[in-house]
């Protein structure tokens, strides 16, 4: 039986879009609602167990809105709360983790991967534990990156026109001041995997693919780099067709989002240049609601 419901995605703020726009590309009939918490951003630096009440928030009020399937597209928010939602809701959830160490795990030859993510999701060693359930013989490196989740969200409110090609695989030398800024924050963050003869890198925060040319600049080119969104949507088709809840295939998407930003023009120019596609109908979202919900 086709189902038309949306399909929940939720970020702690514009990563997740990166995820949402695979899935607008790979499954056009699919409608999709996105919840980005811009004004609780970043989540990375916070203890685990307030996230985890974010999380539970935001997939409540998701549930509300009668979606019909739950991606949590961030990284830092699937180590807190997958386990808790998986159990808690009566719909499938699908975290960005599991996606994402498969994706490393299917390109390393060396057996060494890298991971770079925000401090919380390091310290809650969901990826090794999750490649390791996998393969045990693969050695995991990570590096927490404390300042690219701001640098992003920075970035795509203050200088979005100069950085025109952070979607793309190319760093030109013009993109001068992403260059600079995300070359440090990319070297730096990638020193721990120097010597280790790492092939692969995940990158482990949804926000990051968008400082993928940054990245790949300071690991060299013979490092492959991956995300976790073509995988997390090929999870998302297959849990689909597994339940058999596909949107019809005749169905025109509509696309819809929320937030909690303050700057909600802001949050349309830099979302719809990470989604691909104009943000037209966003939806504010205070945090009162979200707490008394
Ligand atoms: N996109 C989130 C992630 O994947 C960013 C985390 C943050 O808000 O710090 O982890």
């Amino acid at each position: 039986m086709a189902d038309s419901r949306r399909i929940g995605i939720f970020d702690s703020g514009l990563g997740g879009l990166t995820i949402a726009r695979i899935l607008a590309d790979k499954l056009p009939s699919e409608a999709l609602l996105y919840f980005g918490d811009t004004k609780r951003c970043p989540y990375g630096e916070r203890p685990q167990d307030e996230v985890q009440l974010f999380a539970q928030q935001i997939a409540a009020w998701l549930v509300a809105r009668d979606i019909k399937l739950l991606v949590i597209a961030c990284n830092t928010a699937t180590a807190a709360a997958f386990r808790i939602l998986q159990e808690s809701l009566d719909i499938p959830v699908i975290g960005v983790i599991g996606p994402g160490a498969k994706a490393g795990i299917n390109k390393t030859k060396t057996k060494k991967i890298g991971i770079v993510a925000t401090k919380g999701t390091v310290a809650s060693q969901a990826y090794p534990r999750v490649i390791h359930a996998i393969d045990k013989d693969i050695q995991v490196f990570q590096a927490p990156s404390s300042d690219s989740v701001e640098l992003v969200e920075r970035f795509l409110h203050e200088d979005l026109e100069s950085n025109q090609t952070w979607l793309s695989e190319e760093l030109r030398d013009e993109d001068k001041a992403l260059l600079e800024k995300a070359l440090l924050i990319a070297g730096r963050d990638a020193q721990p995997f120097e010597k280790e003869n790492i092939d692969t890198v995940i990158l482990g925060c949804t926000h990051f693919p968008l400082l993928k040319p940054a990245f790949q600049k300071a690991l060299g080119e013979k490092v492959t780099i991956v995300s976790s969104a073509e995988e997390t949507e090929i999870e998302v088709a297959r849990v689909l067709a597994e339940e058999g809840i596909e949107a019809p295939a005749t169905q025109s998407p509509t696309y819809t989002f929320a937030t909690t930003a303050d700057d909600i023009e802001a949050f349309r120019k830099a979302g719809s240049f990470i989604f691909g596609r104009p943000l037209t109908s966003i939806e504010e979202v205070s945090l009162d609601q979200l707490e008394t919900q």
